[in-house]
């Protein structure tokens, strides 16, 4: 066997279009893997992910990493929210709106979820072909979490264009023009939330955005940045990611239609399907950590303030864990995937992601019995991100 050192370089291109046999390469033979270049370790199985995730010894705060290099002053500068802050202040900022979405809290949204896919579906209903993502996938948890923070919907448009560009900035390097249209995105971004919390506040309404501005008027236990923090953390997690859990999750159907198949004739497999969905094409890829101390991990020795990467989507094929980890199971139980993270950071959007995408799919594949590819489907060029742009489909 060849035992050459090998050096994964998430830039290129063929690593972008096809990551599984990088990440295979990587977990058979260099698991806790350093590339000098680019000042990163990157972890491949399974244990070493949850390790990360759960050690308090790593910070979830990038700006306390040796490889942060801060925007130019006064720009590109979102409020700082739970997912960049370690505790005290995670603890606060997520007990703020995580009652919000408790499995329980979540369920009673179901009708109007249904409701939203439900006229999607309707008005595909007299085309031969469209694109899925346009027309399904994005529509769908965008309408839902722009009602549930109150964002109108007619400036839904312009939002999905600043988020497009505001999520290239989650890949590790950028050119130069790349990084100056990320900021530039996050500052209209964060000026029009700025915008709809000064039009709340005047008039206030039966939503989430009005609700925490109560909260902190009330308590003045969060800053107005971390306000602006909160929502643009929100909108952009319900406008990058269940979009890829039901544009990938149908991809993956349709490629594998033995699965398929069963899905149709067994319809009460929904919720296996999806957390095997979940595992099998993981809408985020990978979560990065920076230590705060010198310390061990999996045999390696980490320094202060490096940049560790755990690749969720690795981990989820880990022969230890999974059995047959590259073929997809939807009866796959149990599924101990971590695509949405774990410890305290666990994915707060979890149980609403789950459940559209459990409306989502059975009623899609009822309505379109010969739901089937239309052409290439058209992969988006980020590596965390991972999902298709165009997903054509004859109905
Ligand atoms: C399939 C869809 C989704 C996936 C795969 C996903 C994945 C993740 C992952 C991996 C994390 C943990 C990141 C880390 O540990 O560094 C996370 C955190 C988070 N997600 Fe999601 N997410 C999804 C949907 C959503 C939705 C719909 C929302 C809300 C509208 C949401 C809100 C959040 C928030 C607020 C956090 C930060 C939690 C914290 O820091 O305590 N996510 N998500």
């Amino acid at each position: 066997m060849a035992t050459a050192p090998i050096e994964f370089n998430p830039f290129d291109p063929a690593v972008v279009a096809d990551p599984y046999p990088y990440y295979r390469l990587m977990r058979e033979r260099d698991p806790v893997h350093r590339n000098a270049t680019i000042r990163t370790w990157f972890l491949t199985r399974h244990a070493d992910v949850c390790e990360l995730l759960r050690d308090e010894r790593f910070s979830s705060d990038g700006t306390q990493g040796e490889r942060y290099v801060p925007p130019p002053p006064g720009r590109g500068r979102p409020g700082r929210s739970m997912l960049v802050v370690d505790p005290p202040d995670h603890t606060r900022l997520r007990n703020l709106v995580s009652k919000a979405f408790t499995p329980r809290m979540v369920e009673r949204l179901r009708p109007r979820i249904e409701a939203i896919a439900a006229d999607l579906v309707d008005r595909l209903a007299d085309e031969s072909g469209a694109d899925l993502i346009s027309r399904f996938a994005y529509p769908l948890p965008v309408i839902v979490i722009a009602e549930m923070l109150g964002v109108p919907a007619r400036d839904r448009a312009q939002f999905q264009e600043w988020s497009a560009v505001v999520v290239r900035g989650l890949d590790p390097v950028l050119d130069s023009e790349t990084q100056e249209a990320v900021f530039d995105a996050r500052d209209a971004l964060v000026a029009y939330i700025r915008g709809i919390i000064g039009e709340r506040r005047r008039e206030p309404a039966d939503d989430l955005i009005t609700a925490m501005i109560a909260a902190r008027e009330e308590g003045d236990l969060f800053s107005e940045g971390e306000l602006v923090g909160m929502c643009n953390l929100l909108l952009i997690a319900g406008h990058e990611t269940t979009v890829n859990l039901i544009g990938g999750g149908v991809l993956a159907l349709l490629r594998n239609p033995d699965q398929l198949d069963r899905m149709r004739r067994e319809p009460a497999l929904a919720a296996t399907a999806v957390e095997e969905l979940l595992r099998y094409a993981p809408p985020v890829q990978w979560t990065g950590r920076v230590a705060t101390e010198e310390l061990e991990l999996g045999g390696r020795r980490i320094a202060p303030r490096q940049t560790v990467v755990g690749i969720l989507a690795a981990a989820n094929r880990d022969p230890e864990v999974f059995g047959d980890p590259d073929r997809l199971d939807i009866g796959r139980d149990p599924n101990p995937h971590v695509s949405f993270g774990r410890g305290i950071h666990f994915c707060l959007g979890a149980p609403l992601a789950k459940l559209e995408a459990q409306v989502a799919l059975p009623m899609l594949l009822e309505r379109f019995p010969d739901l089937r590819l239309a052409g290439e489907p058209d992969p988006r060029p980020t590596w965390n991100l991972r999902g298709l742009a165009h997903l054509p489909v004859a109905l």
